[in-house]
């Protein structure tokens, strides 16, 4: 295990201090630092080098062979102010450090709660590098051999470390698929993909339905968009059911895993196509959690849901204007081939609520742009038709610092998915709404008969274009994979 506990101070090439501004900083400091330069430390502080305001670093050097080689101060700030956001912003501070001075081993005191068991989390998922494809093994990514969180409590915080080893683990898995290219990921690999989960972990039951029984079944907005390409569509189903609650019906979480995201005739233009293998990550996202229920033995009935094709341009693409039939019966009229997520998951969404009629359908997707217009990149906007799940996910959110904000499902806007000579349109620019997260929910929700239901647009917030995010370098995000672990935690109490 990378992640441990333990009483006293391991020995490690890094020792972290994590420091709360205070008056008595520097008797904070002697408590853990005996066998480094105190020297050094004490005249930092004399002079005002080091007060432990936030973000503010020291990095010490063990200049006799103590138990660790180099110690880093990190300041937390104001004490009362220090909340997990911070606590994350900190940890991925540490990321650059442990990878420069290519420490190995990591000990980490700890401050309070579980404010330790957060830094190292933040530090990894900070420090986390996709290098599949680099061949220097030189320019591969640092990897750490393990991290201590050092504290009196250390037997308290060792449920806490493990779990949230394993939610980084879920974080990471998810980043790694999102992150491989549409080469490499197309839908057939995700089928095989999920077949080696279902292998692999406990209490997984696969179904996967291929293009001919979709096509048998009557899944015409999926196969609209899945005839653009060979490869594909699917729908795969990973059950997850460990003695749940007697009489439960299962949780299903719904991904979007469009492999490719060309925009098909209505073709993305340079600057927006590059990075299309990103569509898939509300995919990835739900076979992250599967395979961190199984892997935490979570006690409960989980239906992982993944719609999954590739958006090209082909002799059997869907032109703009074609009309299909869904699996529900409804028509639509294609007015945009790039509204293609709402197509894959108007008939996944539907054939789960008829066929596994769960208790709640959370759908997971990267489906509009207009995500970061409404939110950014960090908060992911969200509509809900449930008390209880808005609940349940809205807590979740504030447990992992994983911001989420409900936008609503207003009626007027829910009535302009209709449409002229169809029954609903794949996209409403021709009536100007403007609100294009609001209309992707809208139309989502016109599939959904009666089951509680959630919709996650992770248009914003699945992929980091910038390398300053917290907890996350360039590339895929792994966003909502923690957050929707803890919604479902909740809704399995
Ligand atoms: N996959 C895109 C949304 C997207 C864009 C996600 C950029 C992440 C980054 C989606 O399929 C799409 O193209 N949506 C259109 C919908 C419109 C045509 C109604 C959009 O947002 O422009
Ligand atoms: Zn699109
Ligand atoms: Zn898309």
């Amino acid at each position: 295990m990378l992640f441990k506990t333990s009483v006293k101070i391991e020995s490690a090439d890094m020792l972290i201090l994590p420091i709360y501004k205070s008056k008595t900083i520097l008797a904070e400091i002697k408590k853990h630092l005996s066998k480094c330069n105190l020297q050094e430390t004490t005249s930092a502080i004399d002079r005002k080098i080091f007060e432990g305001g936030f973000g503010q670093t020291l990095m010490l050097c063990n200049q006799k062979n103590g138990k660790y080689k180099i110690a880093i101060l990190i300041g937390l700030g104001d004490e009362k102010k220090c909340d997990l956001h911070k606590i994350k912003k900190a940890g991925s501070m540490l990321a650059q450090p442990i990878e420069k001075t290519k420490s190995k081993t990591i000990a980490i005191i700890n401050t309070k709660n579980d404010e330790g068991v957060w830094l190292a989390a933040a530090m990894i998922l900070k420090g986390y590098k996709f290098d599949k494809y680099i061949t220097n093994p030189k320019k591969k990514g640092h990897k750490l051999t393990s991290v201590t969180i050092c504290d009196k409590n250390a037997k308290a915080l060792a449920a806490k470390a493990t779990e949230l080893q394993t939610m980084v683990g879920a974080t990471i898995y998810t980043r790694d698929l999102v992150n491989t290219t549409s080469n490499d990921m197309g839908p057939k690999n995700m089928v095989e993909t999920a077949k080696k989960i279902a292998k692999e972990f406990k209490n997984i039951k696969i179904n996967i339905l291929d293009r001919s029984k979709l096509e048998k079944m009557g899944m015409g907005a999926l196969m609209a968009i899945g005839k653009s390409s060979q490869d594909g569509p699917y729908i795969v189903t990973l059950e997850y059911k460990n003695d749940p609650k007697p009489n439960t019906k299962p949780i299903a979480i719904i991904g979007k895993g469009i492999t490719f995201d060309s925009g098909g005739l209505n073709l993305k233009p340079t600057g927006h196509i590059e990075t299309m293998h990103l569509d898939k990550a509300g995919a990835c996202t739900v076979l992250g959690i599967i395979r961190w229920l199984s892997q935490n033995n979570f006690k409960g009935h989980v239906i992982g849901v993944l719609g999954l094709a590739e958006n090209l341009i082909g002799s059997k693409s869907i032109r703009p204007g074609d009309i299909i039939t869904a699996y529900n019966g409804k028509t639509i009229e294609i007015l945009n081939t790039d509204a293609e997520g709402r197509m894959i998951l108007a008939d996944t969404i539907a054939y789960t609520e008829k066929e596994l009629k769960p208790s709640h359908i959370i759908s997971i997707a990267t489906l509009t742009g207009a995500a970061t217009v409404a939110l950014g990149y960090d908060i992911t906007p969200f509509m809900v038709t449930d008390k209880t799940l808005k609940k349940a996910i809205e807590e979740s959110a504030k447990e992992v610092d994983e911001p989420v904000w409900e936008l609503p499902l207003y009626e007027d806007y829910c009535e302009k998915v209709k449409g002229t000579i169809s029954d609903i349109t794949n996209s409403s620019k021709h009536v100007n709404i403007r609100a294009g997260v609001i209309m992707g929910g809208a139309f989502l929700k016109a599939f959904v008969k009666n089951t509680p239901f959630a919709h996650l647009d992770m248009g914003g917030t699945a992929w980091a274009e910038t390398t300053d995010k917290i907890c996350c370098p360039y590339g895929a995000t792994g966003a909502n994979t923690m957050l929707t672990i803890e919604t479902i935690k909740k809704l399995s109490a």
